[in-house]
């Protein structure tokens, strides 16, 4: 059975579309599956990484997929990307920011209308990922009532537990009103710098997320800062692909973080 999971949070700059990125990688190489990436963020990234010819404003995009006056079907939507067994749904750049805010003033079904969209096409795939946008407008709560688990990427420091709250009492509304069967399958820490503030700042995210009704681990290891995954990145290429031990190591590590959030969604029961 397909599986969505919205990579989420509204602090910019943290990782969401690496994370997205190299858990896809991750998932076509090792698990073997076949995997859909929606980019439900107008900067475009995860498209400009995985399809970089379709970036900027598009006939057919997510953004005339979500548009009431549009309602593009999300099969006219899906490109190939640069990768096998990897589709991607484009952003479709500022259209899709000036969409967000029209869903504000639409009167029912905004926040399903992402979740219908991928309901027409879930069948093609095992496994779709939604890099989500740093906000919490109407795009991460659509992709939030469509996904079956949101994995939360997090820095760690001073400020990073700020908006966790604001995160975790937008999920508590859209379980009760949208989407019951979402869960929090893990936090995934990105951009670690080994020092002992570090540890300390790891702990109170760990207790934090321990705290929940439902309690959310924190993967180990977390993700270090390093230039090798913007470089990556920036080339298109999966840490598979990157020829140095550490870059191979990494891929490991997002295979495995996905096999642990693969486990957490299916002991779920869904
Ligand atoms: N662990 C890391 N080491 C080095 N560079 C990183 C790491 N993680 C992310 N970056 C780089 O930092 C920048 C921000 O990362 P990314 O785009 O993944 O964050 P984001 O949360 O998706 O941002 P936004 O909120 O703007 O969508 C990118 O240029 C990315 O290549
Ligand atoms: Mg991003």
């Amino acid at each position: 059975m397909t599986k969505t999971i919205a990579f989420a949070n509204q602090k910019g700059g943290v990782g969401k579309t690496t994370t997205t990125v190299n858990i896809a990688r991750a998932a076509i190489t090792d698990h073997g599956l076949k995997v859909l990436v929606v980019d439900a963020d107008p900067q475009g990234n995860a498209t400009k990484v995985l399809a970089p010819k379709h970036q900027g404003p598009l006939d057919c995009s997510l953004a005339t997929v979500l548009d009431k006056t549009k309602s593009t079907p999300m099969s006219d939507t899906i490109r190939v990307s640069e990768w096998t067994n990897l589709d991607v749904v484009p952003a479709g750049s500022d259209d899709l920011a000036d969409v967000a805010q029209s869903l504000v003033t639409m009167k029912a079904g905004r926040e399903s209308r992402l979740k219908k969209a991928i309901a027409d096409i879930s069948d093609r795939y095992d496994l779709i990922l939604i890099d989500c946008p740093p906000s919490l407008d109407q795009l991460p709560i659509n992709a939030f009532t469509a996904a079956d688990a949101i994995v939360v990427v997090a820095e760690l420091g001073q400020f990073a537990l700020d908006g966790l709250d604001r995160l975790l009492d937008t999920v508590e509304i859209i379980q009760e009103y949208t989407n019951p069967k979402l869960t929090i399958a893990a936090a995934i820490v990105n951009g670690v710098q080994n020092t002992k503030r570090m540890t300390h700042w790891r702990s109170e995210l760990g207790s934090a997320l321990a705290q929940l009704p439902t309690p959310v681990p924190v993967l180990d290891p977390p993700v270090q800062r390093a230039t090798f995954i913007a470089e990556a990145q920036e080339a298109g290429q999966g840490l598979d692909q990157w020829g140095s031990t550490k870059a191979s190591v990494l891929h490991q590590t997002y295979v495995q973080h996905l096999t642990t959030i693969l486990n957490s969604i299916y002991e779920g029961g869904r």
